[in-house]
């Protein structure tokens, strides 16, 4: 079976290959064998690639931090999934065209489920449920500001805050994206620039933002936090700068802004595992219906892995990377 492996933590298409490895072999007791129909490129899995990412396990290593996957055998004692079923798979290492894993890893997604949707339900989604959920206790009317708005966590945030009445001032690099963010249910699009707080304060008519949420980082992170009202709080939970978070000190020290960060893993780690189910069940049946949904840019055989990583980090994609480990979907 074919499977990417990293020669050396660098430039993600120079150290990643699909090579020749062999088969993970019959499931033993309590163990799902499947087969990976697709995953994305994430850009955690190119920090991964880059050695920057917070796990750097030994080479050569495999990325992939969720995929889906149709479950082609079953261990003694399995029963939560039959073969055939669509699932999950909450652990790594998924750039591969089978995996075996333990069967309580493995989520089984909805009847009606399209595959590549189901392949971006672990990460994203997820994510922005918990950026919302954790820090203010937002109440309808509430506004919200978020930078990468045209990500795919910025998509399902506007969504999801959309569908509890708080309100989202999003902020994009391009302007070619707004009118599809209003299509979604953003109340105001801006594009970045260094007066961004006076615009903000602008289009919300002074109200108070009590929540500020950054994955580009570095100074775009202090404009977030000029943005937010005073006491209120600015989620860090991604670099797309590669640099690390600022805030000024008149937002921090004058104004009691305070500056948190976010990692889903911990997120998911203070709720019970009935509750992370509940969250999961609930996302997958939104990605079901179409309520949640992330623009797909392109699809690439596992051979291909070069190209799709050089894609997959090219800035004005209209959506996410995924590859096909075992051919169309
Ligand atoms: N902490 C966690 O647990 C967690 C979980 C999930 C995701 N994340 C983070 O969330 C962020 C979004 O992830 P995603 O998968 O939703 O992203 P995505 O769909 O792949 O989109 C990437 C976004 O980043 C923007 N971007 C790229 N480089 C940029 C730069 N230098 N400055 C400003 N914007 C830039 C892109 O803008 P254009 O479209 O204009 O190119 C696009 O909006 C990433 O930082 C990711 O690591 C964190």
């Amino acid at each position: 079976m074919k499977r990417i492996d990293l020669s050396a933590y660098g430039t993600p298409q120079e150290v990643a290959s699909c090579v020749e490895v062999p088969d993970v072999g019959a499931p033993g007791p309590g163990e799902v064998v499947f087969d990976v129909l697709a995953f994305p490129i994430n850009p955690a899995d190119v920090s991964f690639c880059r050695g920057s990412y917070r796990l750097r396990p030994p080479l050569p290593a495999t990325p992939g931090a969720e995929c889906v996957g149709r479950v082609a055998a079953l261990g003694a004692g399995v029963t939560q999934v039959r073969p055939g079923d669509l699932v999950v798979n909450m652990q790594r290492e998924n750039w591969v065209q089978r995996r075996r894993i333990r069967s309580e890893d493995a989520i089984p997604v909805p009847a009606g489920l399209d595959p590549a949707q189901a392949a971006m339900l672990r990460i994203n989604p997820a994510t922005a449920l918990l950026l919302l959920e954790d820090h203010v206790d937002l109440k309808p009317g509430d506004w919200v500001i978020q930078d990468v708005a045209n990500s795919a966590v910025g998509r399902h945030l506007i969504v999801l805050a959309k569908a509890r009445g708080v309100k989202t001032l999003n902020v994009v690099r391009r302007d070619d994206v707004a009118a599809e963010l209003r299509d979604l249910g953003a109340d105001v699009v801006l594009k970045d620039r260094p007066d961004l707080a006076e615009r903000a304060r602008a289009v919300t008519g002074g109200a108070p933002i009590r929540l500020g949420i950054d994955a580009v980082s570095g100074d775009a992170c202090r404009r977030i936090a000029d943005c937010v009202a005073d006491g209120g709080v600015v989620v860090s939970y991604g670099s797309m700068s590669g640099e690390d978070p600022a805030i000024g000190r008149a937002a921090l020290n004058m104004r009691g802004v305070s500056l948190t960060g976010f990692n889903l893993g911990r997120g998911l780690a203070k709720r019970t595992p009935a509750q992370v189910r509940e969250i999961y069940a609930d996302l997958a049946i939104k990605l079901r219906d179409g309520v949640l949904k992330a623009p797909i840019d392109s699809f690439y055989p596992i051979e291909d892995i070069k190209p799709a990583l050089v894609r997959a980090q090219q800035g004005g994609r209209n959506g996410k990377v995924l590859v096909l480990p075992n051919g169309p979907l």
